[in-house]
Parts: C-alpha cells; sequence; structure tokens
C-alpha cells in the first residue's frame, strides 16, 4: 500500500468515528430554550399528533459511545489504519497459514499411514478412498471427467484399455511424472525430399488422389522401412 492510500484511508476511518461522536453530542443536546420536559417540537400532524422534544435515552447513548470506544480499541489492536500492523500483530495471512499448518499436522500421520500400504490394499480402505474421490474430483475430473469416462483427447480410465498401463505402479508413474504422447519429428532420419514422400503416402491414404505418384511409391517403400 502507498503512503498516499495508508494516510487517506487512516483519515477517512478516524474521520467517520470523530462525525459519529460528534453527531451524537449534537442530537443529544436539549434545543436551547427548551423550558419543561414537557415542550415539543412544534410540529403537528393530523391536526393533534404532536412530538415531545426531550434528549435522547442516556442508556441508548452510552450504547452509541460504547461502540466507538470499541472502535478505537479495535483500530489500536488490530489493523485497519492504513499501513499499521496494530499491537497484537494479528494479520490474516498468519491466521490463514496457522490454520494450514495445523490441518497439516493432523493429517500427516494419516497420509504417512497411506504412503505405506500397497496400493491394491489402500483401494479397499474407504476412507483411502474417500479421500482420493476427493482428490480426484478437484484435480483430475476437469480432464477425465468426474465419472473418470474420460472424453475427446481425454483417455477413459474406467476400462482395461491403457496407454501406459494399469498396474499400480505405473499408475503411480503416470500421475507423478505424467506422460505426453509425443511424436518424435523425422527431419534428421529421412532427409526433407524423404519427409515429402512419406507425406505424399500418407496423403493419399485416406482415400484422395495423389497428384505426384512417383511421390506416393518412393514413400509407401520409406513408410515400410
Ligand atoms: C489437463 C488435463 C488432465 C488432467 C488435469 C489430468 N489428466 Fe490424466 N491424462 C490427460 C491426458 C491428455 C492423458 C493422455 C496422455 C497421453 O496420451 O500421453 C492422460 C493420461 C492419464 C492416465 C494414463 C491412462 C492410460 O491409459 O495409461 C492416467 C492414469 C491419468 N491420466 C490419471 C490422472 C489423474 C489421477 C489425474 C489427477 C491427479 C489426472 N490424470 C489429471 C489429461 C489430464
Amino acid at each position: 500500500m502507498s503512503n498516499f492510500w495508508s494516510v487517506f484511508i487512516t483519515v477517512l476511518a478516524l474521520a467517520n468515528i470523530v462525525g459519529c461522536f460528534l453527531l451524537i453530542r449534537w442530537t443529544a443536546k436539549p434545543r436551547p430554550g427548551e423550558a419543561s420536559a414537557d415542550e415539543t417540537t412544534g410540529h403537528v400532524w393530523d391536526g393533534d399528533l404532536m412530538e415531545y422534544n426531550k434528549p435522547m435515552p442516556r442508556w441508548w447513548l452510552w450504547l452509541f459511545y460504547l461502540t466507538i470506544i470499541f472502535a478505537l480499541g479495535y483500530l489500536v489492536l488490530y489493523p485497519g489504519l492504513g499501513k499499521f500492523q496494530g499491537l497484537l500483530g494479528w494479520s490474516q495471512y498468519d491466521a490463514y497459514e496457522e490454520q494450514v499448518a495445523e490441518v497439516e499436522q493432523r493429517v500427516a500421520p494419516l497420509f504417512a499411514e497411506y504412503a505405506a500400504t500397497p496400493i491394491p490394499a489402500l483401494a479397499e480402505n474407504s476412507d483411502a478412498m474417500d479421500t482420493g474421490r476427493r482428490l480426484f474430483a478437484n484435480n483430475c475430473a476437469v480432464c477425465h471427467g468426474s465419472d473418470a469416462r474420460g472424453a475427446t483427447g481425454y483417455p477413459n480410465l474406467t476400462d482395461n484399455d491403457w496407454l501406459y498401463g494399469g498396474a499400480p505402479e505405473t499408475i503411480t508413474q503416470t500421475i507423478l511424472n505424467g506422460r505426453s504422447g509425443m511424436m518424435p519429428g523425422w527431419k534428421p532420419v529421412l532427409g526433407e525430399d524423404g519427409v515429402k514422400e512419406v507425406a505424399a503416402y500418407v496423403y493419399q491414404l485416406n482415400g484422395r488422389t495423389s497428384p505426384n505418384p512417383e511421390l506416393v511409391e518412393a514413400g509407401k517403400e520409406r513408410f515400410a522401412a
């Protein structure tokens, strides 16, 4: 936060509190010329409905003063006045990190136990499966679908057809390191002419006619090789 905004916020917050205080003082004072407790404001509604001109009840005023004292105490102890951090040094970041650390400490023994269990045995553990299901929903379902059946370009994980293998170790490797299906470039092996030939061969594979049958013939040999 720049100094300007820090000062701006501080002035705004304090001006509001002082403003509240002055407003209460102003409305609480008896009006000048008030003679008796039975004096009215002089307003008349519906012919005979009048309004007493009496100060606010004290207990009610005190509630307002208490909120002002509370607000000042809060601003001294907690962050609220621009860059001033408050005497307690409390911050929501620290509070968040403390909570995260606390939860991690609580679940650490549980995860240690899971880590020591072989995967097929873990699959029988309903607590571990609940955790796994939540992790899958948060991290994997965007691509593989909430039912893990996949979509175009994202493999179905519920069938027995695996790209890389369905053994526990293989699945773990897949998740740990990721897989990227890829084809290496062939220019260093075939040269540009060779690539052209094999491209011509692939071009006519789906039934199109190539304008250059010689190229196709050469490409066919290269493809087979
Ligand atoms: C950004 C999209 C995306 C996310 C998120 C994602 N995956 Fe995948 N996953 C893929 C793609 C794409 C493949 C296929 C990779 C390939 O063909 O090389 C794949 C492959 C796999 C495979 C291999 C399947 C096989 O047939 O061998 C497994 C297992 C898998 N993912 C599990 C997971 C798990 C568990 C998570 C969550 C922790 C996850 N994936 C998150 C896109 C994703």
